[in-house]
């Protein structure tokens, strides 16, 4: 048995990770679902959009799965998914990106491996009469991290080349210590695969024009954040990037998007995104046969013209994961 902390949180999120529970719940038996409060039901309870309990209870489990949270404005805000990201040191963001609704021709099945703990997100933000400064980190710890995951899961995943996208021609100091990083490991232990650096700005268009160009970008966060976005949008839109959290000993798996507010609480989310982190999940965990069914059952359902209204359908979320499970059932059963 694997214990498992949902955190279902704002908007849309409650609605996306409820249809991934049914899908979990489906394909497995072995999961322990435990149910904890992020994000703004989480504040009205206890003063904190990450509370202590809930933390400790993601740090108990063997892994978690989370919606998504609404930023509060203001200063005072401290996020939460900032937090955890910090608090269970899960310095790597792997964000798969498949054409699997074919909505457009992309042929893109690229893994984006994000930095998930510094760069500009450590919210070190100074005010005087004339402005913000904000001070952002590159370390060499954190890069030879993000290198090393990227690697490693190229390898694990069987693809073949890596490219380190930065922007060292103007952040010389920061970008290019995180250059320089990857340029040392890929000569030291990086038998078996290609190499390769783009800028950042050059590399987000050649994502649009040639979608097929990529197969693993490792990146710093804000870049990692904003690419996995219109890597996502060439194949749909940010119903279809899952993504996990990854640490030494802890994960949070998520769908990359946010709490869609605009759309929130009229059951017509897309929640492929969502459906796919669970199957990221479970397969982190070991069941890879069962991760393997999700993500075939999702890309049949679309095969068999079945979709959400995001991407043209007429299904509600609800339906539409009505349609994976059947999917899932008749590969079941062979
Ligand atoms: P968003 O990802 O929530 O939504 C952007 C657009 O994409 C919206 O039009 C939305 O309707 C659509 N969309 C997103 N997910 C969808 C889905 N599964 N199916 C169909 N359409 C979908 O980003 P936005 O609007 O910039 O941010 C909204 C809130 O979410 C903000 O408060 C933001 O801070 C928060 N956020 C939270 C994240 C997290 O919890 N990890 C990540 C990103 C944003
Ligand atoms: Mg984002």
């Amino acid at each position: 048995m694997k214990s498992i902390c949902v955190l279902p949180g704002d908007g849309i999120g409650p609605e996306v990770v409820g249809c991934a529970t049914r899908v979990l719940e489906r394909v497995t038996d072995e999961l322990e679902l435990h149910m904890a409060d992020i994000g703004r039901a989480a504040f009205r309870r206890s003063g904190e959009h990450l509370p202590t309990d809930t933390l400790a209870a993601m740090e108990a489990s063997d892994s978690s799965l989370f919606g998504a949270v609404t930023s509060d404005e203001g200063t005072g805000y401290d996020s939460p998914v900032l937090r955890f990201r910090k608090e269970l040191e899960l310095f790597a963001n792997l964000r798969p990106v498949k054409n699997i609704a074919q909505v457009s021709t992309a042929a893109m099945d690229l893994l984006i491996v994000r930095e998930n703990t510094e760069g500009l997100y450590t919210m070190d933000e100074h005010e005087d009469d004339a402005g913000v400064t904000t001070r952002r980190r590159v370390s060499k710890y954190a890069c030879k991290k993000i290198v090393e995951k990227a690697i490693d899961e190229a390898r694990r995943t069987g693809r073949k080349g890596v490219c380190c996208v930065h922007k060292a021609n103007v952040l010389r100091k920061s970008d290019g210590l995180f250059l320089q990083v990857f340029r040392d490991i890929a000569r030291t232990h990086g038998q078996g695969l290609t190499f390769s650096d783009q800028l950042v700005d050059s590399a987000a268009a050649k994502l649009v024009t040639r979608p097929d160009a990529f197969d693993v970008i490792v990146t710093l966060n804000l870049y990692g954040d904003i690419l996995s976005d219109l890597a996502a949008g060439v194949v749909g839109g940010l119903g279809f990037a899952p993504s996990g959290n990854m640490g030494d000993r802890q994960s949070v798996f998520e769908p990359a998007h946010g709490s869609a507010p605009d759309i929130a609480g009229k059951g017509i989310a897309n929640p492929t995104a969502a459906i796919l982190a669970a199957a990221m999940m479970i397969e982190h965990l070991g069941m890879t046969e069962e991760a393997a069914v999700i993500a075939s059952a999702v890309s049949e359902t679309y095969r068999a013209g079945d979709s959400t209204m995001d991407v043209g359908g007429n299904l509600g979320s609800h339906a539409f994961t009505e349609a994976v499970i059947k999917h899932v059932v008749k590969i079941e059963r062979g």
